[in-house]
């Protein structure tokens, strides 16, 4: 059995909406999804689950929001190749105004790359109007969750 987990890393609710956006729409089409912020998750659980879809924002100078911190550390302690044979997928919310344009969306992504983790879809690197290209992300996974389920 395949299960999925959405995780979102959030300041100010943005990626805890399109995560909840995803949530629905898995939830609609007949299947399960573990939904949680990052602050409430840890990498060790990560092992229970096929599909991780990551929707995360950048703070800072390109970095974490807060609540982030701790289960991106933990992650990067987890040894190379450790989650080989599951599927991810990235969505960043930030905004151009910034010199690291998403940073945390792009250092999410490299950390599952090198955890061995196979990308269902290209990273999107969402702007202020985030839902112009969170949605059409969304619908990918919708796709990926219907093939795989
Ligand atoms: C003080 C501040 C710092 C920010 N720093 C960055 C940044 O370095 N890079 C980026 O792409 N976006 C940055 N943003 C934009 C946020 O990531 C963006 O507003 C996002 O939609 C917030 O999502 P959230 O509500 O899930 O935290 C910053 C916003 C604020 C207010």
């Amino acid at each position: 059995m395949h299960k999925s987990q959405i995780l979102y890393g959030t300041q100010t609710g943005n990626s805890q909406e399109v995560a909840e956006k995803l949530k629905d729409d898995i939830e609609n089409v007949g299947f399960e999804v573990h939904c949680a912020d990052m602050f409430d998750s840890d990498p060790d659980d990560i092992d229970q689950y096929t599909n991780i879809y990551f929707i995360v924002s950048t703070w800072g100078e390109g970095e974490p929001p807060d609540d982030s911190v701790d289960y991106f550390t933990k992650l990067k302690e987890l040894p190379d190749k450790k989650l080989e044979g599951k599927n991810f997928a990235v969505c960043g919310l930030g905004d151009s105004a910034y010199d690291i344009f998403n940073g945390f969306a792009k250092d999410v992504e490299t950390e599952m790359i090198r955890l061995g983790c196979n990308a269902i879809t290209e990273r999107v690197d969402c702007d202020i109007d985030f839902e112009e290209l969170s949605d059409p992300w969304i619908e990918k996974i919708i796709v990926h969750e219907k093939n795989v389920r």
